[in-house]
């Protein structure tokens, strides 16, 4: 019976899995450029400017999920604030703040782009390009702004790239057209994918995870996709991979040739499918960010 093997394989891999990710403490002294890279938690009060290049943020905060500390965005000319995307939480403590985060006055700013940020206060004023979704509007329970603040609702196509939700087992991953951005999970879930690489021929970023599960395709490429996140609402223990491609029966390759930048888990891509031929270019690409593992074999040298 292949089913309960693949079971006991995947109950195998995934207490690996268990052995969890890196965590990196780390100190902000009150200059980003000595701070160091992939910190996973930071102590210490955060304030942006806009004088920080936002490549600069990126690279030094972009796995950062915890803050023991306070942060404002203030003045920047910043669109997103997504060099948090994978920030959980902001624990001020300090009475002098009026709010754990402040978003003040940042003329250029179109969207938050914090997708798992819970926070006690929001301060969100003088932001006029500002929007926000229903789901943050839930999310962010206590935002505090002036009364002139007038930031818009938005749904669908929220600031500069299109923001879609992707649904467990849909025809095409439940995706609309034109799709940049996946504000959870992507799931490429069976037999109805005929149109999934239209449907993906725009998406630069996923929040979530990448699933691609019990189709019947032969292959996919998703050619603009740059950075999947994999961001978490709470600490888990049990982390799936960041790309899982599980129970396909003729599925051979799978290319992401833009890709830089993912969640750093334990592994990064797995497949058990004895259709799938591991290669290279995958291999290099993804390794950085965990193992890739195929037919319970971790390629190449690396990692
Ligand atoms: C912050 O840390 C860096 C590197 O450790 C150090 O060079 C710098 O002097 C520190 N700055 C302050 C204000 O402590
Ligand atoms: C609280 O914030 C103020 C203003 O930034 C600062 O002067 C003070 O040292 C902070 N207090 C603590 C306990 O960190
Ligand atoms: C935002 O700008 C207004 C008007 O210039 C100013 O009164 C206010 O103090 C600024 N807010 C912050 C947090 O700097
Ligand atoms: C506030 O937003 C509403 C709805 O988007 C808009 O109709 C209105 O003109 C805005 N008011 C100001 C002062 O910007
Ligand atoms: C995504 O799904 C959630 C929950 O079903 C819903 O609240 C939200 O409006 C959806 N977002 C988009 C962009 O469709
Ligand atoms: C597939 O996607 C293309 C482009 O988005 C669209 O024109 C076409 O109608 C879609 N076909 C089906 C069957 O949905
Ligand atoms: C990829 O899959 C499609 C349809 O499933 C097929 O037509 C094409 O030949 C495949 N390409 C490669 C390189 O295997
Ligand atoms: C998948 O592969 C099987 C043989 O392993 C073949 O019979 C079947 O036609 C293939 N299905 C598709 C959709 O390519
Ligand atoms: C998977 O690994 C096993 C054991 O190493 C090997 O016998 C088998 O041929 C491999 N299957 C594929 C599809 O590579
Ligand atoms: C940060 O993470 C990236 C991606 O894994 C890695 O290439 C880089 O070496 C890391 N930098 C440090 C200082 O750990």
């Amino acid at each position: 019976m292949l089913l309960p093997t693949r079971l006991v394989l995947l109950a195998a891999l995934f207490e690996g899995v268990l052995a969890g990710k890196a965590i990196k403490d780390c100190v902000f002294n009150g200059t980003m450029a000595t701070m160091e890279d992939n910190c996973t938690r930071i102590t210490g009060s955060l304030t942006f400017t806009g004088s920080d290049d936002i490549k600069v943020l990126y690279s030094k905060l972009a796995y950062v999920e915890e803050i023991n500390g306070c942060v404002q965005v203030v003045g920047s000319g910043y669109i997103r604030l997504d060099f948090f995307a994978r920030l959980r939480s902001v624990v001020c403590g300090n009475s002098s703040y009026t709010v754990d985060f402040a978003v003040a006055n940042n003329s250029a700013l179109e969207r938050l782009g914090m997708p798992v940020l819970k926070v006690n206060r929001l301060g969100l004023t003088g932001n006029p390009k500002l929007c926000i979704t229903s789901e943050e509007a839930t999310r962010y329970t206590n935002v505090q702004r002036g009364s002139a603040d007038n930031f818009t609702l938005c749904q669908g196509r929220a600031g500069v790239l299109k923001e879609c939700n992707s649904t467990q087992n849909g025809f095409n991953g439940g995706l609309a057209d034109g799709c940049e951005l996946i504000t959870g999970n992507l799931y490429i879930d069976g037999q109805n994918n005929a149109n999934i690489s239209n449907k993906l021929q725009f998406v630069k970023e996923v929040y979530g995870r990448v699933y691609i599960r019990a189709t019947t395709l032969n292959n996919l490429t998703i050619p603009l996709l740059e950075k999947v996140y994999a961001s978490e609402s709470t600490t888990s223990t049990l982390l799936d991979p960041t790309i899982l491609v599980d129970n396909n029966n003729n599925f051979t390759s799978l290319d992401v040739p833009k890709i830089n930048f993912m969640a750093k888990n334990d592994y990064s891509f797995v497949t058990n499918d004895d259709s799938y031929v591991m290669n290279q270019d995958l291999c290099n690409r993804l390794s950085p960010f965990g193992k890739v593992m195929s037919n319970e074999t971790v390629c190449g040298n690396c990692n």
